[in-house]
């Protein structure tokens, strides 16, 4: 590996911060649909608000050199008329500057799903003043941040939360509507773009980057009717984002497809013309699995996610479009996504053949149910998973793929959104239920020992 590779962690403000209501932190919306749901929420979380320094000090003791976290938008900024938080925006200089102070690289997302909740009340991501809004808050953190950041990304994940939030209705806000799906998505895309605007014409130093996860699509065999599937698989997985972060366009056979049955006309010239001109400096590229598809055959349209942790109940149907199918000589997780490393490196060749940028895999880890009460959690599992994905990193990089960074999915234990705090992909374990302690895992110390000798791998 480059000496420059950067090695870490990955945490999102909503799953490690807590402290929700702290220091004039607005809610956001993640808050307030939790809270009226009576669902585990992340109030208290991992506490990083009050242990950041402890964390980021492991993750030097760890031989880490980056660390990757986000911003909260409801933290920083106040309400509607774009107030800043001066509290806010302090508690981020002392994470950027701990960083320094143990030579770990910070590297930011400006949106980990947090969308304060004074703006979903105005319809959030289906209102395009919430465009300009993001704009706004872009621009408070470049200014404020921009001598510290070398990286920067706008989104973690559009993907994720618009499907979730829009089509299949288990995130907030909980809607299940394809026209008001595409709205959503569209506005994304755009204040994405809006935000790369804000960086470029501040000149600020550093690059700027979207956060996509990643899912090469295969196919059951080498059929014309499996090759059409996967098209469209490809389009909803992962072209909506990175063809329109990277290239600048939406994939023009799926704006053709939805045209056929739902309205686009808010796709309007001068947006397109903004997304366009602002593309991205490099990829963010999750990866947790891929997407194996078949043809369509028959039924409605199913979008089945496990949050459960019983298997077999994940599933993906788009009527008219294709179905995703499991191999059934694959390894699962408990919450039944398919360990597959090789798909790591097709999706990084691919990524990279398709847009030549830079790319940093931004989030890679498995979700475990660990007992945390032992003095060391013995994860030989995650060493594995994270051997594997890391030698296919190695093995994209032999193919010519230009990969600057490696970060794990999760530095420490966090909340996990709607699996609560069951599901741990931390190399450090923390108690939840016993003062937050904090103790690493096995993988740690071979993390460290990975990053020490520059990837020898097992
Ligand atoms: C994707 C998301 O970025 C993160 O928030 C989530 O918890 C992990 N993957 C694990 O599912």
């Amino acid at each position: 590996m480059d000496k420059n590779f950067l090695w870490g962690g990955a945490t999102a403000s909503y799953q490690c911060e807590g402290a929700w209501n702290v220091d004039e932190k607005q809610e956001s919306m993640w808050d307030h649909y939790l809270h009226l749901q009576e669902l585990e929420n992340g109030d208290i979380a991992s506490d990083h608000y009050h242990r950041y320094e402890e964390d980021i000090r492991m993750m030097k003791e760890g031989g880490q050199t980056s660390y990757r976290f986000s911003l909260s938008w409801p933290r920083i900024i106040k309400n509607r008329e774009g107030e800043v938080n001066q509290k806010g925006l302090d508690f981020y200089h002392k994470i950027i500057d701990t960083c320094h102070k143990y030579d770990i690289e910070p590297f930011v997302t400006l949106y980990h799903w947090d969308l304060p909740q004074y703006w979903e009340e105005t319809g959030g991501w289906l209102n395009l003043d919430v465009c300009q809004a993001f704009e706004h808050f872009s621009e408070v953190c470049f200014k404020e941040f921009s001598d510290k950041i070398k990286f920067w990304t706008t989104f973690n994940e559009p993907k994720w939360f618009i499907v979730n939030g829009y089509f299949i209705g288990n995130y907030p806000p909980g809607l299940q509507n394809v026209q008001k799906t595409m709205i959503a998505a569209y506005h994304v895309m755009y204040a994405s773009a809006l935000s790369v605007r804000a960086f470029r014409a501040g000149n600020y130093p550093g690059q700027i980057g979207v956060v996509h996860s990643y899912t090469p699509v295969n196919g059951v065999n080498d059929s014309i009717e499996t090759k059409i599937a996967m098209r469209y698989a490809d389009n909803y997985c992962n072209n909506w984002i990175l063809d329109t972060a990277a290239k600048g366009e939406f994939p023009i056979d799926l704006v053709a497809k939805l045209s056929e049955s739902y309205d686009v006309s808010f796709m309007e010239e001068e947006h397109l013309s903004i997304i366009k001109q602002n593309t991205v400096d490099f990829i963010g590229l999750n990866y947790y699995a891929r997407t194996l598809v078949k043809p369509y055959t028959t039924g409605e349209t199913q979008l089945i996610f496990n949050h459960t942790g019983k298997k077999g109940e994940s599933k993906v149907v788009i009527k008219g479009w294709f179905e995703q199918v499991k191999d059934p000589n694959s390894e699962f997780t408990a919450w039944d996504t398919e360990i597959y490393p090789k798909g790591l490196e097709d999706g990084l060749i691919e990524a990279y053949e398709r847009y030549q940028l830079p790319i940093f895999v931004t989030e890679n880890g498995v979700g475990v149910r660990e007992d945390v009460t032992v003095d060391c959690v013995n994860d030989d599992y995650r060493i594995s998973f994270m051997n594997d994905h890391i030698n296919a990193i190695m093995n994209a990089q032999d193919a010519g793929c230009d990969i600057r960074g490696y970060y794990t999915w999760s530095p420490f234990d966090l909340y996990s959104w709607k699996n609560g705090c069951e599901k741990r992909y931390g190399l450090v374990a923390v108690d939840f239920d016993n003062n937050q302690i904090r103790k690493p895992k096995k993988s740690y110390y071979w993390f460290k020992e990975i990053i020490e000798s520059q990837a020898k791998l097992i």
